[in-house]
């Protein structure tokens, strides 16, 4: 950690540029004068949804338990054009290492490709073109999508049924993987047909109002697959407002809290969730190994479950 270091990030913050996080490192890099070894700069997709949030808490509370090391956040409010420039903006301020969980593929590829000739990259959860980073840590959501469909051939049973797929975001893989996982599984049970796909960007707000329109076209629908659970959710509030009652339900996040999936399904909202882990503790961990010159893996696979009413205290 150099002086230079230390000044731009004091004017960047004086600026208005950067997040509150930011700022409020600027306070603890004066309190703490010549303490930080390790600067950390980690690029979020958007804020908005609630998993990204508990994912910034999870490496907060990681790099709190190493001496020396700091994160400054930013937000990229889901534009991947804000993203480079967050990104622009880290490198600036003289990171050490940049952890990144990129908006959308293709946009973002260049400049970690770039970044990554100056200092270590990790990837997380939303994978890149190519393999121009140093690691990347996330869960198969290709697995995730055919345990999804094997999950919907059950619940469906022989006589199959219309189902709904709500996609993510296009341009970021997990939205691909999770549907090509499922379509791939599903397309054994000639009986299941997906009889529409909703693109919301995984947007509980989209995901209720595409839901909500698609409704008042199609009355047979026997189960909604969506990418995750909040646009699951939002699903479920629109076929709630239409007045539509027996639709089967199945996201993906799984996550503690209110609202989070594993309420849901408690709730029996959800029939199942699919725990999706966020790899924010795992990625300060080996964010460190890196610049302690450890080697490390390319990849790391992050470990997803399916929860079921039956299967919830095993998480709770
Ligand atoms: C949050 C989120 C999660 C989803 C993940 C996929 O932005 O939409 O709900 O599982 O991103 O990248």
């Amino acid at each position: 950690m150099k002086l230079g270091k230390s000044i731009l990030i004091i004017s960047l913050c004086s600026s208005f540029l950067f997040s509150i996080a930011a700022c409020s490192f600027q306070k603890t890099k004066k309190s703490e004068a010549g303490e930080i070894k390790y600067l950390i700069g980690m690029s979020q997709a958007n804020l908005g949804e609630p998993w990204r949030v508990v994912m910034n808490e999870e490496i907060k509370e990681e790099a709190s338990h190493h001496d020396g090391t700091r994160v400054i956040f930013t937000d990229a409010g889901q534009s991947s054009q804000k993203q480079i420039s967050d990104v622009e903006k880290l490198i600036g301020l003289g990171i050490d290492l940049l952890i990144i969980s990129p908006n959308e593929a293709e946009p973002l590829t260049p400049i970690i490709r770039k970044v990554h000739k100056k200092i270590p990259v990790i990837i997380l959860d939303r994978a890149i073109i190519g393999d121009d980073y140093t690691m990347f840590i996330g869960a198969d959501n290709k697995l995730i999508g055919k345990m999804a469909g094997q999950f919907v051939q059950d619940l469906l049973g022989p006589k199959g049924g219309n189902v709904v797929e709500i996609t993510g975001l296009p341009g970021s893989p997990p939205a691909k993987e999770r549907s090509v996982g499922f379509r791939n599984e599903i397309a054994k049970q000639a009986n299941i047909h997906v009889v529409k796909t909703l693109v919301a960007d995984w947007l509980r707000d989209n995901a209720e109002s595409k839901f909500q329109t698609y409704l008042t076209q199609n009355n047979q629908i026997d189960l909604v697959y969506a990418h995750n659970d909040p646009m699951a959710l939002g699903a479920y509030h629109a076929a709630n407002l239409a007045g539509k009652k027996g639709i089967i339900y199945v996201g993906i996040d799984g996550l503690p809290g209110p609202n989070g999936g594993l309420d849901l399904v408690k709730r029996h909202i959800l029939k199942g969730t699919f725990i999706y882990p966020n790899g924010g503790k795992e990625a300060v961990r080996y964010a460190l190994k890196i610049l302690h010159d450890e080697k490390v893996p390319k990849k790391v696979t992050l470990k997803s479950i399916k929860i079921t009413e039956n299967t919830l205290d095993e998480v709770e």
